[in-house]
């Protein structure tokens, strides 16, 4: 329809009693915000967009949180434990054990022996010297008395001498040059059921007890 007030003219709406006026704005521009100003961009100085860069020291995958390395610590623990546990359990099943030969032996027939000799058959592996005169044997520890080095018996010169301080001693194990104290021990000696000479380490005659008169500190065989 046509407004009755002609062209131009704003549409009023009359106010009524208790209304406020209304302004209809079909013909007033809308109100718009003046523009800001915006900063000046310096010539050449373009800004690039942003990338996520990686961190400088980035473990990746081996980055471990406080929670992480607490439960790698308690797993290594706890196989640190299991190890040792492990190793203790086999160590009892194989227990070092020095194994030494018997102290008593069997040391073959008297007949297997000289008159005069010197019988150093048994030294290495028992330490043990067998002597045989005209009367019978009697057996010497290959032991020095001074610090237990193993004495060498030298035939030529007829004594036993000791390769680590000197000490000399007789044929018959009585000490007289170096520093040992006492003789040679004797040791038990006998015959076994079998008729074999049988030598106990085990028994030992000392001469400054008056032992070597005992009957087992000699064999007599004739
Ligand atoms: S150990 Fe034999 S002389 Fe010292």
């Amino acid at each position: 329809m046509d407004n009755p007030s002609g062209p131009g003219t704003e549409n009023k709406t009359l106010p009524q009693a208790g209304n406020p006026p209304v302004v209809s704005s079909s013909t007033s521009p809308p109100a718009v915000a003046p523009p800001q100003s915006k900063p000046p961009v310096a010539s050449g100085a373009i800004k690039k967009p942003k990338q996520d860069k990686p961190p400088e020291h980035d473990l990746g995958i081996w980055r471990i949180s406080r929670r992480n390395f607490f439960s790698l610590a308690g797993w290594a623990a706890f196989f640190v434990f299991l190890a040792t546990s492990t190793i203790g359990t086999l160590r009892m099943m194989f227990p070092r054990i020095l194994y030494e030969p018997p102290s008593a032996f069997k040391a073959g027939f008297p007949q297997d022996y000289i008159v005069g000799e010197v019988s150093e058959k048994y030294k290495d592996d028992y330490r043990v010297w067998i002597i045989r005169d005209s009367e019978g044997f009697y057996a010497l520890s290959a032991i020095c008395t001074h610090l237990g080095c193993t004495p060498r018996w030298l035939e030529a010169e007829n004594k036993f001498k000791c390769p680590c301080h000197g000490s000399g001693f007789r044929r018959s194990g009585i000490n007289f040059e170096g520093p040992a104290p006492r003789p040679l021990e004797r040791l038990r000696i006998a015959l076994a059921d079998d008729g074999q000479i049988l030598i106990d380490r085990n028994i030992k005659f000392l001469f400054e007890n008056g032992d070597w008169v005992k009957p087992e500190a000699f064999l007599k065989y004739s």
